[in-house]
């Protein structure tokens, strides 16, 4: 037996000589948080589903958004959680509605240190749940949803939010909403399009998070699991559309597609860790069966290798101080 020449181990001989011919790192820079502002509570409220995750009172919001400012995150997501809903999701076009308030709160709060986002979608605000309003037959009617996105594009324009993401898988809604920003004078607000985003059994512990009324499921307007190329479609569509970045979600279980609109896309490419993510990484760290700083920090890093240029995830404000601590 020859001893080999060629010994990849070397560069695994320190930790000194790991971190230099490591490829890719997670900077908190590159993490945004999502947050969730219940309209009316006095105090925060756990999520089961998601441990160490709340429904925030503004007091309690006001706090976690100083953390995550102090953090170092590179932004926060906001999601609102109203006290009523209706067909049409009028909350959401309410400059007193609970999104629009909290966007004012955040911008506010740590506008200057952080990209403030809102989810630009209806699910949180009609009485049925859908992302979009409903026909006479109770289909979600694309194009008049397409109003409403416009509508309440303008509204968290309005209230100073400087970067929205269209989460409904609405066909057309990129265009539609870019159209509707310029006409009112808000040329400057990006939009972030969830291009690629899957109907996945993973969004269950958002519904909690967020009160969902959804009977029913998103198939007709989210992606089958099993399409990758239609995935890699939404995305040129959208920047087309004049998306400014494009993201898939989830993450995790759509690596694959992520690499491949990473390497076609000409914007930024982002990746959503979404609540199921969150939860099987809580559940099994839980339960003492995987290290959760690890596969935690684990996950993000394989999301990032993969080629999202930043991340959403629950994790953010805990991975961002770990990173720090690392150095
Ligand atoms: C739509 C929206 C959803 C999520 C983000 N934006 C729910 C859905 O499409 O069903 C899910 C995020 C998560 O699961 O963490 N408002």
């Amino acid at each position: 037996m020859t001893a080999p020449t060629i010994r990849p181990r070397r560069l695994r001989t320190s930790p000194a000589m790991r971190r230099l011919v490591r490829e890719t790192r997670v900077h908190p820079a590159q993490l945004v948080l999502p947050m969730f502002l219940r309209e009316g509570l006095r105090d925060p409220q756990p999520i089961s589903s998601m441990p160490g995750v709340v429904q925030h009172s503004e007091a309690s919001f006001r706090a976690a958004l100083q953390r995550a400012a102090g953090a170092g995150v590179g932004g926060v997501m906001l999601f609102g959680v109203p006290a009523e809903r209706d067909a049409q999701g009028s909350g959401a076009i309410d400059p007193e509605g609970v999104l629009n308030r909290a966007i004012r709160i955040a911008q506010e709060e740590v506008g200057d240190a952080l990209v403030v986002q809102a989810d630009l979608c209806l699910d949180e605000f009609t009485d049925h749940g859908h992302c979009g309003v409903l026909d006479v037959h109770g289909r979600v009617d694309n194009d008049a949803t397409l109003m409403q996105y416009q509508r309440m594009a303008v509204a968290q324009a309005e209230a100073g939010a400087p970067l929205l993401g269209l989460s409904g898988m609405m066909d057309g809604q990129t265009a539609a909403v870019r159209e509707a920003l310029d006409a009112h004078g808000f040329a400057d607000v990006a939009l972030l399009a969830y291009s690629a985003k899957y109907a996945t059994a993973l969004y269950g512990p958002f519904r909690e998070a967020v009160d969902s009324q959804l009977q029913g499921d998103r198939r007709t307007y989210q992606l089958d699991p099993g399409n990758g190329r239609e995935g890699l479609r939404e995305a040129e569509l959208d920047e087309l559309e004049a998306a400014d970045i494009v993201m898939v979600k989830p993450a995790t279980f759509y690596l694959d597609v992520l690499a491949e609109i990473a390497a076609a896309a000409r914007v930024p490419v982002w990746a959503y860790q979404v609540s199921g993510e969150y939860a099987m990484l809580e559940a099994a760290a839980g339960n003492g069966w995987i290290d959760r700083r690890r596969a935690v920090l684990e996950s993000l890093t394989a999301i990032r290798r993969a080629g999202a240029d930043a991340i959403l995830t629950y994790h953010a404000v805990e991975a961002a101080n770990w990173i720090k601590e690392d150095g």
